[in-house]
């Protein structure tokens, strides 16, 4: 098989067209629940691309329940969302039923059985630079298809062949690109073609624009293989085939049994209360729940509200939570099934409060005075977050990655997907700084079989006993801040869920010991009292693309759509 890459001016014309009729059709037929402001009765999804949005709101409409769209969701983004989007990676799912029940969905992807604590260590034991970053070596066994069809099973409304079908229609017929996303493909261009000698996926000969049209057959063919036959379609026969000939022609370690004994995993959710919000977050495998409530409860007892957004103190109280939050979470967490994480004392309001306590308002902690291990093991930016609400009122929160943009870059032959590269969220040398100078943790070292250790942090937060906010981000170890950020300013800076999603961010992760600053983020006498007292502050590219969802008290849907990418709210 091989994959075609189509595009050409009458192609792109029609393309437009039909988008620009289903798109209106939507909003058309959508009028009756929408108010003036903009919000929605009936449910709402916010993805990272509108073909995601649009693929969530169908299924709604048709009857689907949050999960159906989710699943469809997660497939479409596979197709239209190369860089994140996926079927060779895995996520997080936070749902909350309409009458309150909470659970979490673990589809993280695993360690090969094959590997060891040592495989990214040359002979003297040295970090190998890109080893765990790129190619076949750097993938974890996928877990987004068992994650989607164990969702399905226990919520899904409509058929599996239903919500697949839409992913599969956007591979076979193609969509037209972005102009991000033509960007992002022409920029990727030389490293597809070194990690994929002899296949052209997503290589054009000359350079992508936006309006070109992206027709991708081989995975639709691989997607008909999920839908005709579940997790057997992705798992085993032919597709498990293509995958370990994959892991074979390049130094891959991933075999049939690891396809064969994937499982995601149902785990008991997080949960805190911040001021009488309930905060429903992901447990481990990831650090993103725990550390949440733990910021959280930092800054509770502090009057932000009166002291106001990205104020001084409000700044600094944040970046001193978020240093001890971010040195407790490189010690301390890892996989819950292969090390002891102390989830109940790291939970304990207390526990933060104390933390807390060294903290001088005159002048910066230097994180070398914070006790803790070891550091945050590096993480890329290229996640993806949806946020899902149905006509009945249940939730979806899903976060799903490949790690790097496009993961390993690696696409499985024959099967038209890219394997994940999550092998490098792994503390690859425990102890010892990574290509990135940071070192990670004993808790986060390679073992078979084990997940590694994540910072997704999708959440759903209740208000007296009502669903209020939904909400989640890619951003590697940003994603924590910016949900923390994203909810503090809704709560307490008393911001609409656009506004705070558009609102600037800051961050800090102990190591290394700077403020990383979006641009405009802090005004600039704000950032001199800051750095009088010590602090450096770093301008930085964008942090987040949070994707939200917050119930208004009339029970209208608000979304949150970042800006910072081609993310779209759509309602009804
Ligand atoms: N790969 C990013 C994360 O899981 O946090």
């Amino acid at each position: 098989m091989q994959n075609r890459l189509k595009f050409n001016r009458l192609n792109r014309t029609l393309v437009a067209t039909f988008l620009s009729a289903v798109l209106f059709s939507s909003c058309v037929s959508g009028q009756l629940g929408k108010n003036n402001s903009g919000e929605f009765k009936n449910g709402m999804v916010v993805t990272a691309h509108t073909f995601g949005s649009k693929v969530g709101l169908e299924i709604l409409k048709k009857g689907g329940s949050a999960i159906d769209a989710a699943v469809a969701i997660q497939f479409a983004l596979a197709v239209v969302y190369p860089n994140a989007g996926n079927i060779g990676g895995g996520g997080f799912m936070v749902y909350r039923s309409k009458d309150g029940q909470t659970v979490t969905l673990d589809y993280r992807e695993k360690a090969p059985k094959k590997a060891n604590r040592d495989m990214y260590l040359d002979s003297v034991g040295n970090v190998i630079t890109d080893k765990s970053l790129y190619g076949q070596l750097a993938a974890g066994v996928p877990g987004s298809v068992d994650g989607m069809v164990k969702a399905h099973q226990k919520y899904g409304k409509l058929t599996w062949s239903e919500v697949v079908q839409p992913a599969l229609d956007l591979a076979r017929k193609g969509f037209s690109l972005t102009e991000k996303q033509a960007g992002e493909l022409n920029r990727n261009k030389q490293e597809f073609i070194k990690y994929n000698p002899g296949k052209n996926y997503l290589i054009n000969s000359t350079q992508w624009n936006a309006g070109d049209l992206l027709i991708q057959e081989d995975l639709a063919i691989t997607l008909e293989l999920i839908r005709d036959k579940g997790r057997d379609g992705f798992y085993t026969g032919k597709v498990a085939d293509y995958i370990v000939a994959e892991m074979k022609s390049g130094g891959g370690i991933m075999t049939k049994d690891d396809l064969k004994n994937y499982q995601s995993i149902w785990r008991t959710p997080v949960i805190g209360n911040y001021k009488g919000y309930k905060i429903i977050t992901m447990p481990p495998p990831s650090s993103g729940g725990i550390a949440l409530l733990q910021l959280l409860y930092s800054v509770e007892p502090y009057p932000l509200k009166r002291w106001g957004f990205n104020s001084d103190s409000t700044v600094q109280l944040i970046v001193e939570a978020e240093r001890r939050v971010y040195a407790d979470r490189a010690t301390h967490m890892g996989d819950p099934d292969f090390y002891k994480v102390p989830q109940q004392q790291l939970l304990t309001p207390n526990y933060s409060l104390s933390r807390m306590k060294d903290f001088n308002w005159n002048k910066a902690t230097l994180s070398s005075d914070v006790k803790a291990g070891d550091a945050t093991p590096k993480e890329s930016d290229q996640t993806t977050h949806f946020s899902i609400v149905d006509q009945d009122g249940n939730a979806v929160s899903i976060t799903t990655t490949l790690n790097n943009s496009y993961g390993s870059k690696v696409f499985v032959k024959g099967a038209g997907f890219l394997l994940n590269d999550e092998m490098d969220d792994f503390s690859v040398k425990p102890g010892t700084p990574n290509m990135y100078g940071l070192v990670g943790g004993e808790a986060n070292s390679i073992s078979p079989n084990k997940r590694m250790l994540s910072s997704m942090t999708p959440t759903i937060v209740e208000k007296n006993g009502d669903l209020f906010m939904v909400i989640g981000t890619p951003g590697g170890s940003t994603i924590i801040t910016s949900v923390f950020q994203t909810i503090l300013n809704v709560i307490e800076f008393d911001k609409s869920m656009q506004g705070a999603v558009d609102a600037k961010k800051f961050h800090h992760q102990w190591l290394p010991d700077e403020v990383a600053v979006e641009k405009d983020a802090l005004d600039n006498l704000i950032k001199i009292k800051l750095q009088q007292k010590g602090y450096k502050i770093v301008e930085r590219s964008p942090i987040g693309r949070v994707d939200a969802i917050l119930k208004t008290k009339w029970g209208y849907y608000q979304g949150g759509a970042d800006p910072r990418g081609d993310d779209t709210k759509l309602g009804w």
